[in-house]
């Protein structure tokens, strides 16, 4: 069946990064950005970005996302269209601060009522590729679990919450740990919470690499096709065992590592947090981190399109593809290839670039916007 178009039909940001006020009116098709370094493009999409759970495309902190040289507080909302179905989504700081760890917290709108950041994702899919990603297989595992981690999240939103358990009772045992205030009932009952929503976390990893797999070898030859495992001790647990003795497992070695942690900062030195991608260029049977700028960024895009086949297929909606420069840096053929698969995927993708050329191929199939000094304007 195919699946229906998740498509971004209104987008406003105010006091946005360098927007003041920025509104577009837009329909479902692909949208092309436009415009000079610094105008305010990625601005745009990583205003998107935040329209689904966590720290967007930028993983910024709140804080940096509001404009410079104003209280206010800084919003995205956009209207989103699903076949017949619209909803209000909208994210922003917190109108009620400054207060307490005000500039620190997002809220979240949908249809008009209060909701948590992680519900977005119910709503929206959105996938993304950045420059800085051009350099994800050559640095440290933390950048590639989070691109793994948002791929499952598109298909899987409660891939979201599980993540925050996880994330706040690893916060809340390394405080106990630094100060040693090691009440034992205390760290048990978070190591518990830790071994729950780690072995969840590393499962639901487990579970969408199988289904990527089958959905790469579906996708276009135009791209060189990654070959791409997961490593971690929680998800190499469950290759071999249950997961209620997994969680056991993980749970009995938490316990025993509370004083190397301790010593070490802290942070528990094993757990989902500590998992690794490993991607190979499958039919040159090279690390992808040795392989050329070209073919690492190609194996992105192989990896990008068939996590949306995935949402397609098995969510029912189409993820919103946001694609930062990515048009520019491929030769002709291979933009050609890029686009058709887009097409195939039938959902709304967000392209940008200094120059409209190499979009002269969407002319009659996207809608271009024109983005100067922070203001959009129909190209
Ligand atoms: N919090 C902020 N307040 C005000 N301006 C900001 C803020 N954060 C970033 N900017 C500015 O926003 C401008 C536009 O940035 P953006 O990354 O969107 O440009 P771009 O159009 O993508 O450019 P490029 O083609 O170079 O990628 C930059 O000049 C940047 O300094
Ligand atoms: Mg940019």
């Amino acid at each position: 069946m195919t699946p229906a178009r998740a498509a971004i039909t209104r987008l406003t940001v105010t006091n946005f990064r360098s927007y003041e006020q920025a509104r577009l009116e837009l329909d479902a098709r692909p949208v092309v950005l436009t415009g000079d370094n610094g105008a305010g493009k990625t601005n745009l999409l990583e205003a998107l970005s935040l329209l689904s759970p966590g720290r967007g495309l930028r993983g910024a902190r709140l804080a940096e996302l509001a404009r410079i040289g104003t209280d206010a507080p800084w919003g995205v909302a956009a209207t989103l269209n699903v076949g017949e179905q619209t909803h209000e989504l909208g994210t922003g700081s917190d109108p009620a601060g400054p207060g307490p760890g005000a500039g620190d917290r997002r809220v979240a709108r949908i249809d008009g009522n209060p909701a948590r950041a992680t519900d977005l994702g119910e709503h929206l899919a959105v996938l993304w590729l950045t420059p800085q990603m051009d350099r994800l297989f050559a640095e440290g595992a933390s950048a590639r679990r989070r691109f793994f981690d948002r791929l499952v999240l598109g298909l899987d939103p409660a891939h979201g919450t599980r993540s925050n358990r996880y994330e706040r009772a690893l916060r809340q045992r390394a405080r106990l740990l630094q100060e040693g205030r090691a009440d034992p009932a205390w760290l048990d009952g978070l190591e518990r919470e830790l071994a729950e929503t780690g072995v969840a976390i590393a499962a639901a990893r487990r579970a969408y690499l199988e289904r990527l797999v089958a959905a790469l070898a579906l996708g276009t030859d135009a791209f060189p096709r990654p070959a791409i495992a997961v490593s971690g001790l929680v998800e190499e647990m469950l290759g071999q065992a249950s997961a209620l003795q997994a969680e056991d497992e993980f749970r009995r070695r938490l316990a025993a590592s509370r004083a190397a942690d301790a010593a070490a900062g802290g942070t528990a030195t094993i757990g989902p947090h500590k998992s690794d991608v490993i991607a190979m260029h499958a039919a040159k049977d090279m690390l992808a981190e040795r392989c050329s700028t070209g073919e690492q960024k190609a194996l992105l895009i192989s990896l990008i399109l068939a996590g949306s086949l995935l949402t397609g297929a098995e969510r029912g909606t189409t993820p919103v593809l946001l694609l930062d420069e990515v048009a520019a840096h491929l030769d002709p053929d291979r933009r050609a290839a890029l686009y058709d698969a887009l097409d195939r995927l039938g959902g709304q993708f967000w392209l940008t670039g200094t120059e409209p050329g190499p979009f002269r191929k969407l002319a009659e199939k996207a809608q271009f916007f024109a983005v100067r000094d922070a203001a959009v304007s129909r190209a």
